[in-house]
């Protein structure tokens, strides 16, 4: 995949709009992960430092092409002030008169946030109107929003087509990582997979089965594919309509020389709360009224033994409950295996989607694994193996 980077990119004195992913959670209006403003801050710097005047635009949460107020990006400006260490001016729309006087305002090495691409129904239209109108702010376009690449909108798709266009640092880094992890691993390439749905993760189960080595499937989709083999799984959570294509999944799989594994222990509990009276029971043997909650020891150490012979992993979804203690004993103790070897150097290890980041901070590994993405759907889509319209309007230029 050949796209251009800001190394190619003559900064000083041009206007750069740059697509950054601030759609960061919120509670009660207080920020609770900084990762994505944090990750953006070095091509923010390195733009501002080479004389750009640095335009940074998102979107934030859904407002469905209305101004709403508690969606207002206006609340990011200080967090991404503090976390840049510099001033950043603020203009409150994305396009039009307010959008471009505050550009004209911009002298070079300046930082200007705009209002919630959002706000116009033109974003999520892809509507070549409001990509033009965000064109006329820039010389160039840099997008660095990976998480935002599985959306063909205008701020991420639309206006790369009319400015010349670049991948950021944050963008380049993820699809380094995510290009090490599938696109052209180091074998043996091991997937792990967990979280609550099959039907969720369909295509990207198909995907992995015909790409890698060894698929671990992990998280109460595991009970699925146990209970399509015919196992009682209890009061388990598990989609019985999903069976067939569970069994389909198995065949593709060994077709394809991918070796699946399914837990073959399970701690299973008779409710679902924190610190619950819990039994170690293999895989067949679900007791009547009990639920898997987690892999068990022996499911751990046959993941870890796969582990100490791969070159590459792939973690999509957490293992068992992990947010409920004692169900991400295996989650934790994997991931502990997982930052060790690649500490080490035998391992690449690159993990992303949903729950994962928070499943991998919860076992304090973040900062020791490879690659860990803060993207969830744009994740999963590049997993099941789809192009990307954010990244592809890349490629072509
Ligand atoms: C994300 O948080 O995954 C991205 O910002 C995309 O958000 P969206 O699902 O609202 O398009």
């Amino acid at each position: 995949m050949s796209y251009r980077t800001i190394d190619a990119l003559e900064a000083r004195g041009k206007r750069v709009l740059l697509r950054a992913d601030l759609n960061v959670p919120v509670r009660e209006g207080v920020i609770t992960d900084r990762t994505r403003i944090e990750r953006l801050c070095p091509t923010i710097a390195e733009l501002a430092n080479a004389g750009a005047r640095v335009i940074v635009c998102s979107h934030f949460d859904r407002p469905k092409g209305k101004r709403v107020p508690e969606m207002s990006l206006k609340s990011l400006q200080e967090a991404l002030s503090a976390a840049l260490r510099r001033p950043v001016a603020w203009a409150d729309d994305c396009i039009g008169p307010q959008a471009e006087a505050a550009v004209s305002a911009m002298a070079d090495g300046d930082i200007l946030l705009l209002e919630n691409t959002r706000f116009h129904a033109g974003e999520e239209k892809n509507d070549p109107t409001m990509a033009a109108a965000l064109a006329q702010l820039a010389d160039a376009f840099v997008n660095d929003a990976f998480s935002a690449a599985h959306r063909a909108h205008a701020s991420t798709e639309g206006v790369a087509h009319l400015v010349p266009s670049y991948a950021g640092r944050m963008m380049e880094a993820e699809l380094k990582a995510l290009d090490a992890a599938l696109g052209n691993p180091a074998r043996p390439v091991v997937a792990i997979v967990g979280g609550s749905k099959v039907s969720t993760k369909l295509d990207l189960l198909g995907n992995l089965s015909k790409r890698v080595d060894v698929l671990v499937i992990g998280g109460a989709m595991a009970n699925t594919f146990l209970a399509a083999q015919g196992f009682a799984m209890g009061t388990s959570l598990q989609e019985a309509e999903m069976h067939d294509t569970a069994r389909a999944i198995l065949d593709t799989a060994k077709a394809a020389n991918c070796e699946i594994l399914l837990p073959s222990d399970l701690v299973v509990a008779e409710e679902f709360r924190a610190n619950a009276a819990t039994r170690i029971v293999t895989a067949e043997a679900v007791p009547e009224g009990f639920m898997a909650l987690d892999v068990g020891p022996e499911t751990e150490q046959a993941i870890e033994a796969r582990l100490r012979t791969a070159s590459t992993l792939v973690w999509n979804g957490p293992l068992g409950a992990f947010e409920t203690p004692p169900f991400d004993t295996s989650t934790v103790a994997v991931a502990q295996v997982v930052a060790a070897l690649t500490q080490s150097g035998a391992l690449k290890s690159i993990g992303g989607g949903g729950d994962t980041v928070s499943a991998l901070r919860h076992a304090g590994v973040l900062d020791r694994m490879t690659y860990v993405s803060t993207a969830g759907g744009a994740f999963l889509e590049w997993l099941e193996g789809k192009t990307l319209p954010g990244v592809a309007a890349l490629t072509d230029k």
